[in-house]
């Protein structure tokens, strides 16, 4: 198929030529050319965190989509992200560069944007030397692990600047084949009720520890999930002293599967006995386990939550999400389930706000988190909660 069948779609107010079929099977084909139209969100939630990123940066900023398909994201940024000098979009299907190209003209954003049909590291390496110009964000979206892309990544981006990171392969991530999960990314998950947070968490550090040994460090501003991938956003500092903490913000999570005890540890070699219940712990990590999210950035970012462009902005699906992040209790690296309590307690599930309520009630944290609808943050341990809402 040529790039000439392709149709028009509108995302946000982007005209985005695209295959036909994308719109219609249940998985978008990856040929011709990759687009899914299911990322509407996912990329609506990214052209949010770019506006915010560079609203208070007077210098020229420029943007790489290093994956990019028919352009979707990069095409959107150079519409709707004002102030970004350059956009670059790249991706190893001509097809679906010649698309992109197209979508500029469309769009009148032609004199914004530059093509390549490279490897991702070849564009993202080559343009740092090549033109002694780091980019100011980049995004990787491939198809599966973005594990062997981060030196790249982190090697083009400027100091300050921002990365944003998808993975797909959340299958491995949540724990169903532990040894892949380990070699991609140094860590090793959990195939629990959090598996999520966990995969989460895993990303990130090996982000943080690809960074350190670049002599960078990285600043999580905001992340979020669904059943297909994850996708995390972090500022990068070029600084040997902010790169030697990165053992601070890196460790473990001990869990246990027979009581559903869970803690944080900094080190391995302590007790891998439950102090609960005497069971075994199971070890996850390494895992980044500080904060996921930079509340401030999350809120520049609700302010530009239009509901594509209409007004009807405090109900909509962005908005509702970002709100669940900035009362979300972060530093706490796993949630507990309210169905996983009711049926330890054999009770029906328990509203959310209610369980909430008790466990503050009671002197504890608790929070939602916007990793899991139907689950709560807190610093209360299994066994306290099980006692306070029996
Ligand atoms: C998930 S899709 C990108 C979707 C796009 N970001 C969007 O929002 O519509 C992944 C893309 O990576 C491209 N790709 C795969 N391997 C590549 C490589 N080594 N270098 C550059 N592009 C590659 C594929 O052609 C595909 O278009
Ligand atoms: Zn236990």
């Amino acid at each position: 198929m040529t790039e000439e069948k392709f149709i028009e779609t509108i995302e946000g107010i982007t005209r985005l030529l695209v295959p036909p079929e994308s719109l219609t099977q249940r998985v978008p084909p990856k040929s011709p050319a990759f687009f899914n139209p299911l990322a509407k969100v996912n990329r609506n939630l990214s052209i949010m965190a770019y506006k915010a990123f560079i609203q208070d940066m007077n210098s020229d900023t420029t943007f790489a989509d290093a994956l990019c398909g028919v352009g979707a994201r990069g095409l959107r940024v150079a519409v709707e992200v004002p102030g970004v000098r350059q956009i670059y979009l790249n991706d190893i299907n001509p097809i679906a560069i010649n698309c992109a190209k197209k979508s500029a003209d469309l769009n009148h954003i032609i004199g914004l944007c530059n093509f390549s049909t490279e490897d991702t590291c070849k564009f993202l390496v080559e343009h740092s030397i090549r033109n002694g110009e780091r980019f100011t964000m980049i995004d990787l979206d491939p198809f599966g692990s973005p594990s062997t892309y981060i030196d790249c990544l982190l090697r083009a981006v400027q100091d300050e600047g921002l990365v944003s990171v998808t993975a797909t392969d959340t299958a491995v991530l949540s724990g169903v084949h532990p040894e892949v999960c380990f070699r991609r990314y140094y860590g090793r998950p959990l195939n629990n009720q959090f598996s999520n947070e966990t995969a989460v968490r895993i990303l990130m550090s090996l982000i943080a520890l690809t960074a350190s040994r670049l002599g960078l460090a990285i600043h999580p501003l905001f992340v979020h999930v669904n059943l297909n991938y994850i996708r995390i956003y972090a500022k990068i500092a070029a600084s040997h002293s902010k790169a030697n903490k990165v053992q601070q913000n890196i460790g473990y999570i001990q869990y246990c599967y027979k009581c559903g005890n869970r803690n944080t540890v900094r080190e391995i070699g302590r007790s891998e006995v439950c102090n609960i219940c005497g069971g075994s712990f199971k070890l996850s990590g390494l895992l980044w386990i500080e904060k996921l999210f930079d509340k401030e950035f999350i809120e520049k970012m609700s302010k530009y939550a239009t509901n594509n462009y209409a007004s009807n902005r405090r109900n909509n699906l962005e908005h509702l999400l970002l709100r669940i992040c900035i009362d979300e209790i972060d530093d706490i690296p796993y949630y507990f389930r309210s169905d996983e309590v009711a049926s330890k307690l054999k009770k029906n599930s328990f509203p959310l706000l209610t369980i909430i309520d008790k466990l503050s009630t009671a002197g504890y944290r608790a929070s939602k988190t916007s990793l899991n609808a139907g689950a709560f943050k807190t610093d209360a341990t299994i066994d306290q909660i099980l006692k306070i809402l029996d």
